[in-house]
């Protein structure tokens, strides 16, 4: 079959070598693309947070289904058009992606179904936000409703802090995401992903991952896009996923197919366990990047049939097929982020590193300049190993860091510490 994959990050590269393993893939396409994903698949330049341009796209290129790798185009209503054209789709619709796009509607999901989050109150102006900080006292957690790139949440260990986050919000530093703030009890305990298909009834889990927000070694520094992941995530123990699928993910999943509005695709549970139960945190309506580097690592050609069944509403009948294995990914970004950095430095080194099923460089910011391969991002390289642990995976994704020739990137040395 003819497939178009969505994006241009590590997380579409990822999942383009996944579905390009698979003997189902005729023609892969992925729109826009990066200069990795250019050497796996055709890339086209198509705005594709347009959905008629999509559709449009789709026709002319006999794509049988399309895969939808960020928010943006989901929230933008891309899966819908996809849908409406007769398209299979991977991805969920506007109304369902609210799950992401909405904190507060999720918060409104978790009050229907029952499922356990932090306690939480919503404001659409300054002076009852201020005044129930003032009443909660610290640490707590602001939040703008909308999408902000992953910038509108502040984790606020003073007062002070949380005051001025919320004067920054109202004030218009996030836009039309700000105008409607979450303010919410700050949970203290371990941070996990959790990954789970939908196709609006049936739900399957795909797999667990943690990731590394913050810059610095130690965890430590401003937060990140994420600098390195591994999968699976210990702290989410099978009990804690049945908790989690019995109390958060079932229950959401019914509570949007009750509204009409049912939820297919890709759910990421951002989790928070403590003290053995699993509450959560937010969700995403997307595959986790760097996370999905990880999982498809692991996954490898089932993934495309997992999506399948997703869209085809087959997943009833669906299952993994799981390797007892581990999965690394180490994020090389350029010197400067999550603050200002410079594109353009020549990465080298690429051409001698091994690719195969342990092995794999996934491409997040990088452009061909004159043949050269270089830097066009924050987070740019996505070194990324599997082995029978942890720490072979470790091992081998550190190795790979180490043969890359690229003195104005850098990363961090310590992915998996908590793990590991
Ligand atoms: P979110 O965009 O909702 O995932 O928030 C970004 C990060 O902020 C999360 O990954 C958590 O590390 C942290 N966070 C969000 N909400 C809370 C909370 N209620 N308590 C503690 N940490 C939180
Ligand atoms: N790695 C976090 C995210 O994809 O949102």
């Amino acid at each position: 079959m003819n497939i178009l994959i969505l994006g241009s990050g590590g997380r579409e590269h990822a999942l383009t070598w996944a579905v390009k393993q698979n003997p189902k893939t005729d023609r892969l396409i992925v729109a826009p693309g990066n200069a990795g994903i250019a050497m796996l698949a055709e890339v086209a330049d198509i705005d594709i947070l347009d959905g008629a341009t999509v559709v449009t796209f789709c026709e002319e290129n006999a794509v049988d289904f399309v895969i939808i790798g960020p928010e943006a185009p989901l929230a933008a209503g891309v899966a819908d058009a996809c849908r409406a054209a007769g398209l299979l789709t991977f991805g969920p619709s506007a109304a369902a992606a609210r799950l992401e796009a909405s904190k507060a509607f999720t918060k409104e999901i978790c009050d229907a179904c029952g499922a356990p989050t932090a306690a939480y109150a919503r404001f659409t102006e300054a002076a009852p936000a201020r005044a129930y900080v003032a009443a909660r006292g610290a640490p707590i957690v602001v939040k703008a409703d909308g999408l902000a790139a992953g910038k509108g949440v502040i984790v606020a260990m003073t007062e002070a802090e949380a005051l001025a986050a919320i004067d920054d919000m109202f004030g218009g530093e996030f836009g039309a995401a700000g105008a409607e703030v979450v303010i919410e009890e700050f949970m203290a305990g371990e941070e996990a992903s959790f990954f789970v298909l939908s196709d609006g009834e049936s739900a399957l889990p795909i797999g667990t991952a943690q990731d590394h927000k913050r810059v610095g070694e130690g965890d430590t520094g401003p937060n990140t896009g994420g600098m390195g992941a591994y999968s699976p995530a210990p702290v989410l123990t099978e009990a804690i996923q049945k908790q989690a699928m019995d109390q958060i993910v079932l229950p959401t999943i019914r509570e949007m197919a009750r509204r009409g509005t049912p939820y297919q695709g890709v759910l990421y549970a951002g989790l928070m366990i403590d003290g053995g139960q699993a509450r959560l945190v937010e969700y995403n309506a997307r595959f986790g990047d760097p996370e999905t580097q990880v999982l498809m690592m692991r996954l490898g050609a089932q993934a495309l049939d997992l999506m399948l069944a997703c869209a085809e509403g087959r997943l009833a009948g669906a299952r993994v097929n799981w390797a007892n294995d581990h999965a690394l990914t180490v994020v090389m970004a350029a010197k400067g982020y999550p603050g200002a950095y410079a594109k353009g430095s020549p990465i080298r080194g690429l051409d001698a590193l091994p690719e195969d099923s342990h092995h794999m460089v996934f491409h997040a910011g990088t452009t061909n300049r004159d043949g050269a391969l270089t830097a066009n991002g924050g987070r740019v390289l996505n070194v990324t190993a599997r082995g029978a642990t942890l720490q072979d995976a470790h091992d081998r994704a550190y190795a790979m860091v180490d043969g890359i020739d690229w003195p104005e990137g850098f990363c961090r040395r310590d992915i998996g510490w908590r793990a590991l």
